[in-house]
């Protein structure tokens, strides 16, 4: 293969998929169907605890972010685990057909599990479209935006003095002069070649 970094121009949105009992960032999400009760799927990687959660629920929401999003909603959802934080504890949630939606969105869609297809990296959700709103017709961030500007949104900031490398991809920061041979990012699962070398 040439060059994988191709499918990173792949366009997406930012959403907080919610399910009871967790959640996270995603922006692997495609409407696959039309109509009145549109299907959507969802990849979710494997080792996320909502995966997990997902397996043993029956429905989930996406919230979408919008270019004015809190950062603290990316990084509470998107760089930390439920398995060591609880997300929701400082965070404003509607809760909408038993699910909760995040308040600081620009809406939010409901969906029922219809299928999931396991990979060896991820599972795709599918779900059917249950319930919808728009809280305000603001623009969306995109996954690209993201990727261009985390660095100023997150405010990723390293110990002065150390070595560290930053996954480009999520922000997680290693410390250390270098990556070990195998090394694979603990939050969102990409290899070391995505780490940008900070001194
Ligand atoms: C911008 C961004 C996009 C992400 N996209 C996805 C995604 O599409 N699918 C996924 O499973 N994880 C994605 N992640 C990673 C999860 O949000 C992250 O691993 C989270 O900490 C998992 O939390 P959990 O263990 O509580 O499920 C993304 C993270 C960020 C910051």
């Amino acid at each position: 293969m040439k060059n994988k970094k191709i499918t990173r121009k792949i366009s997406q949105g930012m959403y907080v998929l919610t399910t009871n009992g967790g959640g996270c960032v995603v922006d692997a999400v495609s409407q696959i169907s039309s109509g009145e009760a549109p299907l959507i799927s969802v990849a979710v990687m494997n080792q996320n605890y909502t995966n997990e959660l997902l397996k043993s629920h029956d429905k989930f929401a996406l919230s979408v972010l919008g270019m004015d999003v809190d950062p603290e909603i990316i990084k509470t959802f998107g760089l930390q685990s439920m398995r060591d934080v609880n997300k929701f504890e400082n965070m404003k949630v509607l809760e909408i057909e038993g699910i909760p939606v995040i308040e600081n969105s620009l809406g939010y869609m409901v969906l029922e599990k219809v299928d999931s297809i396991m990979n060896d990296t991820h599972t795709l959700f599918i779900g059917k479209l249950v319930e919808a709103d728009v809280f305000t017709d603001g623009e969306a961030m995109t996954y690209g935006y993201y990727q261009d500007h985390k660095e100023e949104l997150l405010k990723i900031k390293t110990e002065n003095g150390k070595t560290a490398w930053v996954c480009t991809i999520c922000g997680y920061v290693y410390y250390g002069e270098e990556l070990p041979e195998d090394f694979v990012c603990p939050i969102c699962g990409v290899s070391r070649e995505l780490f940008k070398k900070r001194l």
